[in-house]
């Protein structure tokens, strides 16, 4: 028992064992090593006596044990498989046009603006905070086309101690002038961007929090030429790969007009060698049966959008039948089509649709075979369904031994808790049900990631005041800081 034990928590966990299997584990002693990596977990720890034998036997004072208060628990980190960090300003707006409108009138315009490294200064952090404050330990997010702008996301997101996919996007066609760039400019920078990624986080010899993604914006904006190298690059540096498929029928319209010698939007990808095991694709909505069965033969997985699906009016996506099919499924925000930053949004919508779903096949008859989603389902989706999609489901999604420590300290009593608890009536089954339907970022105590406390509303955001950390955040150049204003 060599192992130094570095925080230990005494209370309730709640996490997925299967998509059918969310367990609840009352007086139960959870310890974190140095690395930040579940040590172990006793269960049934209720005299304390027996709790004070385990912490002679981990060597670890007892004083310091985080002794959660009567309702609170533990949950894994939530994992937001498909988010655009430049679009958040427009969260909360523009959802009046379907896709392809709506990318020229509002997104387009947002994004271009991020060749200017100084307002990615300005904007990116924001997003990243907000992100970590709802819960998203780990978030797959698109940049723009922009190098430096890139970078600097890439870096933040390390330095916010938010484990973090991050992509520079390719677009070289049908793209506005001032927001396209060139076959070659594309994939050199890209592999730049690779290079300076991966070396980020060599820098310090630790272990890697923070990962380059490959990014086509989606085949439309995309020649054959830019997605075969960016797709030899993925090969290349064995890193994953994202994008968008088959969202809206329009979109689907124009991909047959572009590749008329191929049968479907998802041969597109696979034709230029985008399809593997750790491709993340995100909506898939009106996939035909082929699509789905050469996406499971490919093992990719797709990001459910929910929030976006409905505010831009692109359609419902049949998870459940996904799922039945034996698709890899994660949740995603998809910013700012969607406009909520929040996990817990999405399953709240893709219980909704699911459930809409169900409403339409069963007004006919009674065909039972599209039951809604599930707590237990939608659990899962938020947390190692995620941690499939990114390849990452050895490492985090749920509370095993060896496993990371990504996750919420969840306290549904809190001060202005949204929430009520009545308290003999309910019991942890239901209050959990009632955050996941009504909790928000008010709930979070305390969010870690690795073990480490990263945000919460018990985070001392002086943390980002630090000089030493300001200047690892780089280049700020006299700028100012969004959190103390100097
Ligand atoms: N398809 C191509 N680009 C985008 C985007 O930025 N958002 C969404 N929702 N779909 C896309
Ligand atoms: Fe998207």
């Amino acid at each position: 028992m060599s192992t130094k034990i570095s925080k230990v928590f005494y209370g309730t966990l709640i996490h997925s064992l299967s998509l059918k299997s969310l367990e609840i584990l009352q007086n139960t002693l959870l310890g974190i090593d140095c690395f930040g990596k579940i040590a172990f977990i006793e269960k049934d720890v209720l005299e304390e006596k027996i709790l004070n034998e385990i912490i002679v036997q981990w060597k670890f004072p007892e004083e310091e044990v985080i002794r959660l208060s009567k309702w609170q628990f533990l949950m894994p980190g939530f994992i937001d498989t498909h988010t655009h960090a430049p679009q958040y300003p427009n969260a909360g707006t523009g959802m009046d046009l379907p896709l392809l409108d709506w990318l020229k009138r509002y997104t387009f315009p947002l994004e271009r603006s991020y060749s200017s490294l100084s307002f990615a200064k300005k904007m990116y952090p924001t997003v990243v905070s907000r992100l970590l404050r709802n819960g998203t330990t780990t978030a797959v997010y698109f940049a723009t086309t922009h190098l430096e702008s890139s970078k600097y996301l890439a870096k933040l997101v390390k330095q916010n101690g938010q484990r973090g996919f991050v992509g520079k996007v390719n677009m070289d066609c049908n793209s506005p002038k001032d927001y396209v760039e060139t076959l070659d400019d594309s994939v050199k920078s890209t592999e730049e961007f690779i290079n300076y990624v991966l070396n980020l986080e060599e820098e310090k010899g630790e272990s890697k929090l923070v990962y380059p993604i490959i990014t086509p914006r989606f085949a439309i904006t995309c020649t054959s030429q830019l997605m075969s190298s960016i797709g030899s690059l993925a090969k290349k540096y064995d890193i994953p790969i994202q994008s968008h498929l088959s969202e809206n029928l329009d979109e689907i319209e124009f991909i047959s007009e572009l590749f008329p010698n191929l049968p479907d939007y998802t041969t597109v990808y696979d034709h230029h060698g985008l399809l593997n095991g750790k491709t993340i694709m995100a909506h898939g909505i009106h996939l035909s049966s082929k699509e789905r069965k050469l996406i499971k033969e490919r093992d990719v997985g797709i990001s459910h959008c929910p929030n976006s699906n409905f505010a831009i009016c692109s359609g419902l996506c049949n998870v459940r039948q996904l799922l039945n099919e034996g698709i890899k499924v994660g949740l995603g925000t998809d910013l700012s089509a969607g406009y909520s930053k929040s996990i817990l949004n999405a399953v709240r919508n893709a219980s909704i649709a699911s459930r809409v779903i169900f409403m339409s096949h069963s007004s006919n008859d009674n065909d039972k075979s599209f039951p809604h989603l599930t707590l237990p389902e939608l659990t899962y989706l938020a947390t190692m369904g995620g941690a499939e999609l990114v390849n990452l489901d050895k490492k985090i999604g749920n509370f095993l031994i060896g496993k990371e420590f990504d996750a919420l300290l969840v306290d549904p009593n809190c001060n202005k808790s949204p929430l009520d608890i009545f308290d003999d009536f309910d019991d942890f089954e239901r209050i959990f049900e009632k955050f996941m339907f009504l909790g928000d970022e008010r709930n979070l105590k305390s969010i870690y990631v690795k073990g480490k406390k990263v945000s919460g509303t018990d985070f001392e955001e002086v943390n980002l005041h630090d000089k030493e950390l300001l200047e690892n955040l780089g280049e700020l150049n006299g700028e100012i800081c969004s959190v103390c204003k100097k």
